[in-house]
């Protein structure tokens, strides 16, 4: 069956470990197809909206509005989640709600000792407002993270690796209920 999934990244740099900790959580849930959306957008600016919504905005909600479900993955910067990550859910939030009602796995990896676990409590707060369906409990939180992936991009701890694959499959289990 078809299980399309849609990943999230709230940092933009080529070697990002969130961009690494989407690649695993696609590969443990064998997700097909498995797409990145863009979230290297132009700063929300209500200026801009008015003269049409950009078209890197129209694509990356289309590509939210056909998956399945949604993984999100933001670093923590200061406390918090990215600029990137919060720019993009609010260009998002200007399209009629596409997170509305649908299963989203949050996650978070960070160099900091508690792997971004505040970012992703402030992340959770701020998908509140899009009606998402976010799962809770088995929180992904990789500590540490620039030290937590080999030289393919995979994890090394076998730990992460059960507890990403319980939150995968929770998410596919609730994508599967919501198709019905
Ligand atoms: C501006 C800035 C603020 C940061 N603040 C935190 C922080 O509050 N907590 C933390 O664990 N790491 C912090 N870091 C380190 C990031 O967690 C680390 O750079 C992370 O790996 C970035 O994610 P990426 O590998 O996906 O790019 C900060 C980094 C930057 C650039």
């Amino acid at each position: 069956m078809t299980y399309r999934l849609v990943g999230l990244c709230g940092a933009l740099r080529a070697d990002s470990t969130n961009l690494k900790l989407l690649h695993e959580a696609a590969r443990v849930s064998g997700a097909d197809p498995f797409d990145i959306g863009d979230t290297d957008l132009p700063l929300y600016n209500g200026d801009v909206e008015d003269a049409g919504m950009p078209e890197k905005v129209v694509r990356l909600v289309e590509l939210i509005r056909s998956a399945d479900a949604v993984v999100i993955a933001s670093p923590e910067y200061n406390r918090g989640i990215s600029g990137v990550m919060k720019n993009a859910l609010d260009w998002i939030s200007r399209m009629k709600m596409p997170l509305k009602g649908k299963p989203v796995a949050v996650m978070s990896a960070a160099d900091g000792r508690a792997g971004g676990e505040v970012a992703q409590f402030m992340l959770r707060h701020c998908l509140v407002q899009h009606g998402a369906r976010v799962l809770v409990g088995n929180a992904v939180c990789v500590a540490d993270s620039s030290n937590q992936f080999d030289a393919d991009g995979r994890l090394k701890s076998e730990l992460y690796v059960k507890t990403l694959t319980a939150l995968m499959e929770a998410l596919r289990d609730e994508a599967r209920l919501r198709a019905g």
